[in-house]
């Protein structure tokens, strides 16, 4: 009897010890996760993008970390913060599905004394935020709206404009950057608006209130959705007059609804040539771009972002402060945010900015 009980406590002291380590090391064999990465969809090229370059960046790292997607949908996304949680995350980097309904994740991470770090999209009206990593979201519709501006000839050339999801707070900072030099242009006559009242009725105002944006995303956004840019693109060209066709301009947003929309311009026998934006530099886009279905892109090197992210999560495991450059404002707090440039893409550099930096293989793509 007495032998067997020794048998026991010792037995149980194994047991106590291995599940300490077990709950200490949350990488190597521990069942734990040390980061925690949370995208919004699968369903965009963008996103696939982000998820590789994280393994790529990640394959030889001591931390072990999850990638987990929340297909468009803020209760998914707050399932996966949950689950990652409960592996005993430190550090969540998280691109949020809508930047307000993702407060209430983030508030759970906190309470939990996890790191919070917004990825590429900030999280708004909250303080459950510790960091920022993102590109100059302004300057990306800024490069957007001059590159119509320098492509564009004579005066009264019809715009169309399409923006991103509101729910995402980067929508109101590409459309403010495009405002903020096409503005001028739609005030001199350079450009006249083909598909929003609401734009029309603010073409004099050069700098918009949120409410204001929020009024001509209502009626051009494309909800980063390709069909519904395809189905306003149809709808927009049959409900104007060949005064409004011709040579157009057009601000797309990204990649995945510049291609949807230009489909549809090019098939209008009333649109002699149309310029179209981009963004993002996905891989169909360069192919539509070197093709001259698609004028230019953004280039985001996603590289960059996740080295940044990456970067101040083992700051944080180490115990140090991350470097930070700026702060954005989320409606709640400053949050300490880190940003990098973007570089425009059009035919003439492709192969220097994307093929030539190892972005991309050149046999990925034909006519280069
Ligand atoms: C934005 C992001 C873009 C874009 C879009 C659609 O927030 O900055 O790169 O692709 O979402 O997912």
């Amino acid at each position: 009897m007495r032998k067997s009980w020794k048998v026991i406590s010792v037995l149980l002291v194994v047991a106590f010890v291995s599940m300490m380590l077990a709950a200490c090391s949350n990488d190597a064999s521990g069942s734990g996760v040390s980061v925690g990465i949370v995208l919004p969809t699968k369903d965009e090229p963008r996103w696939v993008q982000d998820e590789q370059r994280f393994k790529d960046a990640l394959s030889d790292s001591d931390y072990t970390t999850e990638i987990l997607f929340s297909q468009g949908s803020s209760a998914k996304e707050k399932e996966n913060v949950e689950t990652l949680l409960n592996k005993g995350i430190e550090v969540l980097i998280i691109a949020p599905h809508d930047g307000a309904a993702a407060g209430s994740a983030v508030e759970a991470a906190k309470k939990e004394g996890v790191t919070v770090i917004a990825y590429d999209r900030l999280i708004t009206e909250t303080d459950a935020v510790d960091y920022y990593v993102t590109f100059d979201s302004i300057a990306v519709g800024a490069a957007q709206g001059q590159f119509l501006i320098n492509n564009s000839e004579g005066s009264n050339v019809p715009l169309y404009l399409y923006a991103g999801a509101s729910s995402d707070n980067n929508a109101f900072l590409f459309f403010e950057g495009a405002w903020s030099v096409l503005q001028p242009k739609i005030a001199d006559g350079t450009f006249v608006i083909a598909n929003s009242s609401e734009a029309e009725a603010l073409q004099d105002k050069a700098e918009l209130t949120r409410d204001e944006m929020s009024r001509i995303l209502g009626q051009v956004t494309t909800n980063w959705d390709p069909n519904e840019a395809k189905n306003k693109a149809q709808t927009h060209l049959t409900a104007v007059g060949g005064e409004l066709k011709g040579d157009v301009a057009i601000l797309a947003p990204n990649d995945g609804t510049a291609r949807a929309i230009a489909d549809v311009f090019a098939t209008d026998s009333e649109v002699t040539s149309y310029v179209v934006t981009g963004q993002d530099a996905e891989k169909a886009s360069v192919q539509y771009i070197i093709d001259g279905k698609q004028s230019m892109t953004v280039f985001k090197d996603v590289r960059t972002l996740v080295k940044d992210a990456m970067g101040m999560a083992i700051d944080v495991l180490d115990g140090n402060t991350p470097a930070t450059t700026g702060a954005y404002d989320n409606g709640s707090i400053e949050v300490k945010a880190k940003q990098t440039d973007v570089i425009v893409v059009e035919q003439t550099n492709v192969k220097s900015e994307l093929i030539d930096s190892g972005y991309y293989e050149a046999d990925e793509f034909t006519g280069l």
